[in-house]
């Protein structure tokens, strides 16, 4: 003890190390999540893989480590992400998780770096549990998707047993009364074709999960209670926080995008400056979904016939099986004549929080949903895989801030669908209900919100582990 009194102990610096899936739709919240806790006075060590690694230079405050990923060129070409995950896991697992290990032992053994508290990591890495369990590391789980879907596959042997799947053909459109609003076609599995291979990767993710320190979901209590609470009462680890959504809790200046995987286009911002207030529709299908020809084709008629200005996102792979970069119909720019712009990747988060912008037509990523209510923009959903579909079920059913565009692609359904949810009044209602959503979730955001004191909480618990 020093002499003459004492000093308020002060808590040792920590670090904690994190581990995200290699895609646009898992890196960005992993780092924002990083980004809220380095701004709480943690030290953060990304390790990511060599496919799709994030860009250093965005993010001087953190440490980046890569780990070989084992990701053969032409399954990383082919872009399947499924094959993708199936290939960095047999690499990692390989001896023992030792590829992990390796690095995560060089990586603990730092000593110019604060001491080690635990990895935060994607479930679907299932090397790391394994790794980190052999350089004593304790695991936190970073859920990027909503909590229904978590709860949707910690729901998957109950899903089997009564039948739901795998699913029917005739029961697509069968209600799952165990899990509202959800009907047999939202629930995931229905979408992949490798049903054994999904259940066997889900299975071990849960496990994963189950037997890791606590759980951080990217979504916030006002949106998903009742799903928060059934997994809190199912799930039995120490700690569940919803501390979203992480791109508006994080201080990080470049908050819409962390990887290298985009050039953001800003001139959209200026031509959204000379629109009238709320008259934009922003199209965008996240960073994997496309389209085939016919359809790319209906959705550019769509928007040139619907009278709307519009802002087009067309990834150089939006079209499945093109080779070069989507090229827009022949007579789609003199019709549309200015009154819509197409962009190769947009700053997403800064365009829907632009006034201009009055609707959003997306694949119902669950970034961009997130992103979507906390600005108070209603959406036109188009979901194609994955937890799209039950997230459109959400945004449609549960919130009432969307309508979902079904069935085939055609100019005229486009059409008509973009009217109503850009004048009609059952799209004014929407984004009546949008802004009043976009006020919840700023509530949660404030010094005393749900958010905020999960974000504490989570670092109090890292400092105790
Ligand atoms: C994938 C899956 O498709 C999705 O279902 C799952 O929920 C997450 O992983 P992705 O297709 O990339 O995600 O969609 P989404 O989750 O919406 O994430 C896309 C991210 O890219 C968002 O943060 C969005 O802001 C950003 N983005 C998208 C841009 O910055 N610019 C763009 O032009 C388009």
């Amino acid at each position: 003890a020093r002499a003459g009194g004492s000093r308020p102990r002060r808590r040792r610096p920590r670090r904690v190390l994190m581990f995200p899936l290699p895609f646009q739709g898992h890196i960005n919240p992993m780092l924002q999540l990083g980004d809220a806790l380095h701004a709480r006075g943690l030290a953060v060590t990304v390790l990511h893989a060599r496919l799709n690694a994030p860009d250093p230079a965005r993010h001087p405050e953190f440490r980046f480590v890569p780990v070989p990923d084992g990701v053969p060129a032409h399954v990383a070409a082919r872009g399947n992400v499924i094959d993708i995950i199936e290939a960095m896991n047999a690499a990692m697992e390989a001896d023992g998780s030792g590829p992990v290990r390796a690095v995560l032992e060089s990586v603990v053994a730092d000593v110019e770096q604060p001491p080690a508290a635990c990895i935060v990591f994607d479930a679907n890495l299932l090397a790391v549990p394994r790794a980190a369990s052999a350089v004593g590391l304790r695991t936190l789980v970073l859920r990027t998707a909503s909590a229904a879907c978590l709860g949707c596959f910690m729901a998957y042997p109950m899903l089997h047993q009564k039948g739901y799947l795998p699913p029917q053909e005739s029961d697509l459109y069968m209600p799952v009364k165990e899990l509202p609003p959800l009907r047999v076609r939202d629930l995931f599995y229905s979408t992949w074709s490798d049903h054994k291979k999904m259940r066997d990767l889900l299975a071990r993710a849960n496990e994963a999960m189950e037997n890791s320190s606590g759980v951080v979901i990217n979504t916030l209590d006002a949106l998903e209670k009742p799903e928060l609470e059934r997994i809190r009462e199912q799930l039995h680890v120490p700690i569940v926080l919803a501390p979203g959504p992480l791109h508006k809790l994080c201080s990080s200046k470049s908050t819409s995008s962390h990887s290298t995987l985009d050039h953001q286009d800003h001139s959209c911002i200026r031509w959204l400056d000379k629109q009238p207030s709320e008259s934009v529709l922003y199209v965008s299908f996240g960073s994997l979904a496309s389209l085939d020809s016919d359809e790319f084709s209906e959705v550019a008629w769509g928007l040139a016939n619907s009278g709307h200005p519009f802002l087009w996102v067309v990834r150089a792979d939006s079209v499945r099986g093109s080779d070069g970069p989507a090229a827009l119909p022949d007579g789609f720019e003199a019709a549309v004549h200015g009154r819509g712009k197409v962009i190769r990747w947009a700053p997403q988060q800064e365009v829907l929080a632009h006034p201009a912008v009055g609707g959003f037509w997306t694949h119902s990523g669950w970034n961009s949903t997130l992103e979507s209510v906390s600005e108070g923009v209603p959406m036109m959903c188009r979901p194609q895989f994955a937890d799209q579909m039950m997230n459109a079920r959400y945004v449609v059913d549960t919130w009432g801030v969307g309508l979902e565009l079904e069935g085939e692609l055609q100019r005229g359904g486009v059409e008509m669908a973009i009217r109503k949810l850009m004048k009609g009044r059952d799209g004014e209602e929407m984004r009546g209900r949008a802004k009043e959503l976009k006020k919840i979730v700023a509530d949660c955001l404030e010094a005393r919100g749900t958010s905020q004191v999960a974000t504490d909480k989570l670092v109090n618990y890292i400092l105790s582990l």
